[in-house]
């Protein structure tokens, strides 16, 4: 009677482990990958790595000589704050009209995500992780890239326009939605 009692617990127990493994395992498979990657203050931290890591790559670096940087950091934020399935909406141009004469080639598309790569593994993320995000960014390439040519380094042709700048408050704002009880602590500080 006792080892029955016994072999009785330990099959319970096994059950409620194996449950609340299985529980785990689908709250994982459900978080978005902008959960994943650390929500807002990773994602924000990573874009201003990238950004630095860009502006600091001569395969690249000329084709932002005339943006206005914040306005980019802010958008780039914001779109992949959406595209990753966060509670942002993108409101920038659209991906064709943003590059429009900027002459972006092959393979200074392929030095952006050489550099995000860069950027992804000096924060540590795990590489399904980073395999989503460029899989959400490689369907852009035929809309940035002009030039069919493994070339890098390409000037920026004197006919782009550059976006104008944002307004203050706009940036200031941030490319995020206010947290919910932001103004009541606001207000308590
Ligand atoms: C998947 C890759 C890329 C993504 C997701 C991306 C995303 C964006 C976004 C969201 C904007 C802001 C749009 C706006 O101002 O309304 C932008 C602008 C810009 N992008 Fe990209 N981009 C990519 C690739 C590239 C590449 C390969 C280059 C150049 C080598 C580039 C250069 C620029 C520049 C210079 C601007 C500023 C445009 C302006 O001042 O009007 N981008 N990009």
């Amino acid at each position: 009677m006792r080892k029955l009692v016994c072999l009785t617990s330990l099959l319970f127990l096994f059950a409620v482990g194996t449950y609340a493994q299985m529980a785990q395992t689908a709250q994982t498979a459900k978080k978005s990958l902008y959960e994943r990657l650390g929500g807002e203050a990773a994602i924000s931290a990573v874009v201003d790595d990238f950004a630095q890591r860009v502006l600091a790559d001569p395969r690249i670096n000329q084709k932002f000589a005339k943006s206005n940087a914040p306005r980019l950091l802010y958008f780039l934020k914001q779109q992949i704050c959406a595209a990753t399935g966060g509670p942002c909406k993108y409101q920038g141009r659209d991906m064709k009209t943003a590059h429009k004469n900027m002459g972006i080639t092959n393979g200074e598309f392929n030095a952006l995500v050489e550099d995000l790569v860069a950027t992804l593994n000096k924060f540590n993320v795990p590489k399904p992780e980073q395999d989503e995000l460029l899989a959400i960014l490689a369907p852009m390439r035929s809309q940035m890239v002009e030039v069919q040519s493994d070339a890098t380094g390409t000037p920026l042709p004197a006919n782009f326009k550059p976006a104008p700048p944002l307004p203050e408050k706009k940036i200031k704002e941030g490319p995020f939605p206010k947290k919910k009880g932001s103004m009541k602590s606001a207000k308590r500080r």
